[in-house]
């Protein structure tokens, strides 16, 4: 009934009411929402105005669409008059449904933030060394050395009242502003991860609240972060400059008076050391609360004994110096672009108290949260002055109860709270955090009680996309993981893990569980941001890096071979603008980068003539720690060109999709003929008689039929190959990174759906489930992380939250429980649903947040008879695939489905029948 239709999640550019953006023409979006079945859009029409007063007459003085026939609700490009700095854009969408009826949305709101490089009249500041010195022997209270975060400060007058105030801020670090004594925004890290080399990110603010007549203090504390404290493996600190960090901040106050007042950052600011003796997202934080200085944010202050901030340049783009297998960089006279950040920021998602704690050895006391996680721990309590207490952060425990802190390297995950003494203290760090499920807390006489003890997960606040659940327990727990993979990882850039020395953006490992993160979360925003990253990193030949944003450190042995190449991993610079395209139906992002992913597969046609990728395959990490270590980066070189191979044919056969898409016919005939010869040239090396392949291994045969590198009279006898395989090892997967993303999906699509299951069941090693039944709460590096035999894998490389293995994820969605997109209809504007019921499982269900809205599939074996219950959301479609033999008759609400007058059957291929369906709630059935 259309009194429950409406029109929710307004976004502008992913974002819901995003301040401060930099996109010329914003595509809006939103959510038709109806349980009436058939709900349709058939015609909209979006207003945007300069005051929400203006929006609610109709008075359209920045764009009126007028009334558009259409069914598109997502990716509208704003094109109305052209967008100035610090326009304040209010819109509304009203739509025409196949009744008639008309549907009209509260008002979304976005803001245009400073659109050039003018446009900031304020001076970056940083702070004289002396401050360091003249604090030095405070400041070496520890054996950590990294840097010391810098407060600075500026009294200003504001002479009447406030009408709106907003503050533009950016940094070489990381900055945590404060107005008048409070926090300007919860978010962390600003600004996020970058290419600090090629762009940094600005962050807009509204500060209106804040803002007050009469004097007023505006404030900020300067930390390390990305851009001068460790990443990587530590052998790289201020890796994109000095490490003197600085600050660039302006607010803008607009009054009643209809004047403004502009504060910018400036010499006259004053800064001082704070009680942050040092911090570093690696190393951890120490906190002296005694050296707190009450009132340092707000108005009347003692500064006397602050020095002068003192101005420094502006950043300049800085350009390596001879292509990127050299590591010097030369900086240039161009200003560094600030771009504003086009993704959700990090913050604080969530709390979790801890379940356990136990005494360990001494007054060691360990917490135990009952999850693995990434964030850190805000701890309440009090006692004398000077206590200083120490808090380390570990995955797990060892044998004898204590924290097992191995498998951290170099990275010491270690906070200090030192006492001010005056009561109860709150204390949580600013700049780092952690990967931990396990925290070792020494300094104090008792255990605090776990409720003053709060773990805080940190991470890009992406919104939540998906759910699912099946009766199995184990395999609901390993789909937990996988979420939690995503939160631990999924972290400004998407991280190969939270923990160790490393925690950098691991292409691979990204594009293998892109998919999976699309079902648990909205990461469209996400991945668009970190797209830039990769483009940025690209390097003067086409060649994409292995991480992005790229990291430049010398003699290890990600500089081995030019720094990128690396088959599985840099071709993630064309899958993930193909995933986003199937997606979420962005053509934007394909045409953003299409010229950089051309660039990449004119430098693999260039570097391989003959159609096998072996040239130049940079760090060549085939398919990362599989079992047995077959097809690693040691042994099994052929191995390794085949998978590169397969690669770079999955590469043209997306770049042809994408070029028809995009109407580039001459460039899709090109990648077509690239793939054909690909393909021709795997097969001439490969293909052995009756669909065998020359080089058996799992992921071989995954990669060349989830690719599609075989005749298609092969097929077949290719997939029982991998499934002899399979039962070679006991029915035991033996892939890594590479081929288990393709491992269920594939088993699935050709006719092994049982297999799939079966895998997906075992408890035993090596399995998914393995380190589940051992208590695993996020997803293992490896395979053989910790075995019942063994103990813990050696720690030079073993992470206990790292999300590739977890790509399952995908195929629980996609194939499990069912739901799965139309690749002639992106964006789920059209679906599939169907389901495959295996192994012992009595249910599943699965639901997916698309753009379009929510789709839900729900199976469910009875003793008579099979359900299948599905949603799909107003304004899409789907294929729904049941599964029955031909002869069955089917139900559709108790009521046989040919009579139904929304459903068309449209044929059956002997194991489904599968019907056409609009927006409504179904359930499909068979007759008793
Ligand atoms: C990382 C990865 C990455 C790999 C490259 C490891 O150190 O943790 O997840 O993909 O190196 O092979």
């Amino acid at each position: 009934m259309s009194d429950t239709s409406r029109l929710t999640h307004l976004r502008c550019e992913y974002l819901k009411n995003p301040l401060g953006i930099d996109e010329l023409q914003p595509r809006l979006s939103w959510i038709f929402e109806s349980s009436r079945r058939g709900a349709r859009q058939v015609a909209y029409r979006v207003i945007v105005a300069s005051t929400p007063e203006q929006l609610a007459a109709g008075d359209t003085d920045m764009w009126d669409s007028g009334r558009v026939e259409s069914d598109q609700s997502s990716h509208i490009e704003y094109d109305g008059t052209r967008r100035r700095s610090r326009d304040v854009c209010y819109w509304q969408v009203s739509i025409w449904d196949e009744l008639g009826n008309v549907l009209t949305s509260e008002p979304g709101v976005w803001t245009m933030g400073l659109l050039k490089q003018q446009d900031w009249v304020g001076k970056w500041i940083t702070y004289d060394p002396k401050i360091i010195e003249r604090d030095a022997e405070a400041l070496q209270a520890t054996e950590l050395q990294p840097g010391t975060p810098v407060l600075f400060r500026r009294s200003f007058e504001v002479p009447s009242i406030v009408r709106r105030a907003t503050l533009y801020a950016t940094a070489r670090g990381l900055i945590e502003p404060r107005l008048n004594g409070q926090a300007v925004t919860d978010d962390k890290f600003i600004p996020e991860w970058t290419d600090y080399h090629k762009r940094l990110h600005y962050r807009t603010f509204d500060v209106t609240n804040h803002v007050l007549q009469g004097e007023n203090a505006l404030a900020v504390t300067l930390g390390d972060g990305w851009w001068s404290g460790y990443i990587g493996w530590q052998e790289t600190r201020a890796p994109y400059g000095t490490m003197q960090n600085s600050v660039q901040m302006q607010l803008e106050v607009e009054l009643e008076t209809g004047k403004f007042v502009q504060i910018s950052t400036d010499h006259n600011w004053k800064c001082d050391t704070g009680p942050i003796l040092f911090s570093d997202f690696m190393m951890g934080e120490t906190y002296d609360a005694r050296r707190e200085q009450a009132g340092w944010d707000l108005p009347g202050f003692d500064e006397s004994r602050w020095l002068d901030a003192v101005e420094t340049p502006p950043p300049c783009e800085r350009i390596p110096e001879f292509g990127f297998s050299n590591n010097q960089k030369r900086e240039t006279n161009q200003p560094l672009p600030l771009v504003a950040q086009p993704s959700e920021p990090v913050r604080v998602v969530e709390a979790l108290a801890p379940m356990s704690v136990h005494t360990a050895a001494r007054d060691a006391c360990i917490y135990d949260f009952g999850q693995n996680f990434a964030g850190y721990v805000e701890i309440t309590l009090s006692g004398p002055a000077g206590t200083r207490v120490q808090l380390r952060h570990g995955e797990r425990l060892n044998p004898d109860g204590t924290l097992y802190t191995e498998n951290l390297r170099r990275a010491k995950a270690t906070d200090v709270y030192i006492l001010k003494g005056e009561g109860t203290e709150v204390w949580r760090p600013s700049f780092t955090f952690h990967g931990f499920q396990y925290l070792e807390l020494t300094g104090l006489n008792e255990p605090l009680p776990l409720a003053q003890v709060r773990g805080c997960v940190v991470m890009s606040a992406t919104p939540s996309g998906g759910d699912f659940e099946c009766s199995h327990p184990l395999v609901n727990r390993l789909w937990k993981n996988t979420m939690w993979g995503q939160k631990g990882n999924f972290l400004s850039v998407p991280t190969d893990c939270p923990q160790r020395d490393e925690r950098l953006g691991w292409m691979g490992d990204a594009q293998i569980f892109m998919r999976t993160a699309t079902y648990n979360m909205d990461v469209a925003a996400f991945f668009t941001k970190w797209m830039t990253d990769v483009a940025d990193s690209q390097d003067v030949d086409g060649i994409f890096p292995d991480v992005a944003p790229r990291l430049d450190e010398g003699g290890n042995f990600i500089g081995l071979d030019g720094l990128g190449g690396g088959a599985g991993w840099a071709d993630a610079g064309v899958i993930v603008p193909w995933t986003m395209w199937r997606v979420y139906g962005d053509r934007r992002i394909v045409e953003r980068h299409w010229q950089s992913m051309v660039r990449w597969l004119d430098w693999l046609e260039r570097t391989n003539p003959e159609g096998i990728r072996c040239n130049h395959l940079g760090n060549n990490y085939g398919d990362w720690l599989c079992i047995p270590a077959d097809t690693t980066f040691r042994t099994h070189s052929e191995m390794k060109t085949l998978l590169a191979t397969a690669y770079w044919a999955h590469d043209a056969s997306i770049m042809a999709e994408l070029a028809q898409m995009l109407g580039r016919t001459t460039e899709a005939e090109r990648f077509e003929e690239m793939e054909a010869c690909v393909r021709d040239a795997f097969q001439d090396k490969w293909l052995a008689e009756g669909g065998r392949l020359v080089v058996e291994t799992q992921t071989a045969y995954l990669l060349a039929l989830a690719f599609d590198l075989l005749p298609e009279h092969v097929r077949g006898q290719a997939a029982e190959h991998l499934v002899r395989l399979i039962a070679k090892e006991g029915w035991h997967l033996s892939t890594g990174f590479i081929g288990i993303k393709e491992l269920n999906p594939t088993l699935t699509l050709t006719g092994h759906a049982d297999v799939a299951g079966r895998l997906l069941c075992n408890e035993d090693y090596p399995s998914w489930l393995y380190p589940v039944v051992h208590g695993a709460t996020t997803i293992w590096e490896r395979w053989n992380g910790w075995t019942a035999e063994e103990g813990f894998f050696d720690p030079q490389m073993n992470s206990f939250n790292h999300y590739s293995l977890g790509s399952v994820g995908e195929w629980l969605y996609r194939h499990l429980a069912g739901i799965e997109l139309d690749p002639a209809h992106p964006g789920f504007k059209r679906f599939v649903i169907k389901p495959y019921p295996t192994g012992d499982l009595e249910y599943a269900r699965a639901s997916y947040r698309s753009i379009h809205g929510t789709i839900e599939s729900s199976w469910q074996r009875l003793e008579d008879r099979f359900k299948l219950n599905v949603r799909i959301p107003a304004n899409t479609e789907a294929t729904v695939c049941y599964p029955c033999p031909p002869e069955a008759a089917v139900l559709e609400g108790g009521l046989p489905a040919n009579e139904s007058k929304w459903i068309r059957m449209l044929g059956h291929d002997g194991q489904y029948v599968a019907f056409s369906v609009p927006s409504g709630t179904y359930e499909f059935s068979t007759a008793d």
